[in-house]
């Protein structure tokens, strides 16, 4: 045992699936802000909304009804139920309750899948740049991630040629975000018609995270691919409460696929944490079930802002591919002069706003900056003054 070891036996041990070391850039930054007044925060992708209140109620009337105890490891039935019946009602696509798996958040679908689908070795194309949750799953079950790079003069849609080009014997899993986080681009449906083409003709497992789709705008159109003839068997669909109803906090997120599969993934569900807590599996019952005018008001003020946010980067000649959905804007911010990691520090110290720079989602071009619009308006505004004003005395 080497002398190390002895004095720190836990690390010296530590599996070689995790990192040492926790100093990524998103800690450095809010490390920073911490120490600033009046910092408006455009960085995390958690709603400034509050969950609508009858969501909240019926989650507090679950906690009084004694409804806390396990449930069913793949959730509620009418949960499941509800979920079946949102996914036929909103995308056309057809599931049973016994198809449909209740997780903690999305997050928890994604390990779970990977535990499920992955060998060592197998490849993971994944859209780029990323939620890059994908490839730590990935990694921490002997995969490899492969990045399928998108571009701002496609809008950052994913491209079949990009996809084809990557693919080796070794590939396995498509994973398809659409809309995507950082970029919000939605990937349009003829695209996704070809793409569920290559699938087939590849072999392709697809993930398709969906949970910005009910997060679409003007110009923009979601299709899900497993709608697509002849991808229901290969495909698992991802969504959840988080964004669409602003329940970060709450946990739910839930996957869907064929039932030969998903049966087989109730026991490693039950393995990782037994149930969604009930209350929250209550809550997001009551979210699909009760009225839905709290969510489309949510939609139209993200729609204010983004058109806000796309006419102040408009004026300053900065450019971004075109946001069909979700809450952000993927900016190319390289015409400050500076990378976008120098770009986010300046700017939080001298214009106390904090944005997150584009190699937080695996996007090493250090061009482009992600900008949610998760303020309320007027903050934004005074935000985009603030940028204006940084931006303006350092491209001088
Ligand atoms: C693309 C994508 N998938 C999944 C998640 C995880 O969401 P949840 O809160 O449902 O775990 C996020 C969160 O930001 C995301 O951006």
């Amino acid at each position: 045992m080497n002398v190390g070891a002895a004095r720190d036996p836990l690390l010296a041990r530590r599996s070689g699936r995790i990192v040492a070391e926790d100093v990524s850039f998103r800690t450095r930054l809010l490390e920073i802000a911490a120490g600033l007044d009046d910092v408006i925060a455009m960085g995390r992708g958690d709603p400034d909304f509050h969950t609508p209140q009858h969501i909240v109620d019926a989650a507090k009337r679950a906690i009084d009804a004694n409804e806390h105890h396990y449930t069913h490891p793949a959730g509620l039935p009418a949960l499941r139920d509800a979920i079946a019946a949102t996914l036929a009602r909103d995308f056309g696509i057809h599931y049973d309750l016994d198809e449909v798996i209740v997780t903690a958040g999305v997050q928890e679908s994604i390990t779970l899948l990977m535990l499920a689908l992955i060998e060592p070795g197998d490849e993971v194309l994944i859209t780029s740049p990323r939620f890059t949750t994908y490839d730590q799953a990935v990694v921490a079950f002997g995969g490899v991630p492969v990045p399928v790079p998108t571009y701002e003069r496609d809008d950052f849609a994913l491209m079949p040629a990009e996809i084809e080009a990557r693919i080796t014997e070794r590939s396995k899993v498509l994973v398809l975000v659409s809309p995507n986080n950082p970029t919000g681009a939605v990937t349009p449906p003829e695209v996704i018609r070809q793409i569920a083409d290559l699938a087939r003709r590849h072999d392709l497992i697809v993930i398709s995270d969906e949970i910005y789709a009910a997060l679409i705008y003007e110009g923009a159109e979601h299709l899900s691919i497993a709608a697509v003839d002849g991808m229901r068997e290969r495909t698992i669909v991802l969504n959840g409460f988080s964004k669409s109803h602003a329940m970060t906090g709450w946990r739910v997120g839930y996957l869907a696929g064929p039932k030969s599969f998903v049966r087989m993934l109730v026991d490693p569900r039950h393995m990782l944490s037994i149930n969604t807590a009930t209350p929250s599996q209550f809550a997001a019952l009551a979210a699909l079930t009760g009225p839905q005018d709290a969510v489309e008001a949510m939609r139209q003020a993200y729609a204010e802002r983004r058109a806000l946010m796309m006419r102040s980067m408009d004026a300053l000649g900065l450019s971004y591919g075109f946001p069909g959905g979700a809450f952000y804007l993927y900016v190319n911010t390289s015409a400050t002069g500076m990378q976008s990691p120098a770009f986010c520090e300046t700017l939080l110290r001298e214009g106390r706003v904090m944005l997150f720079p584009g190699s937080l989602f695996g996007d090493d071009s250090d061009l482009y900056t992600r900008m949610s619009y998760l303020q309320p308006l007027d903050r934004i505004e005074e935000a985009m003054g603030r940028l204006a004003r940084v931006v303006e005395r350092h491209r001088a």
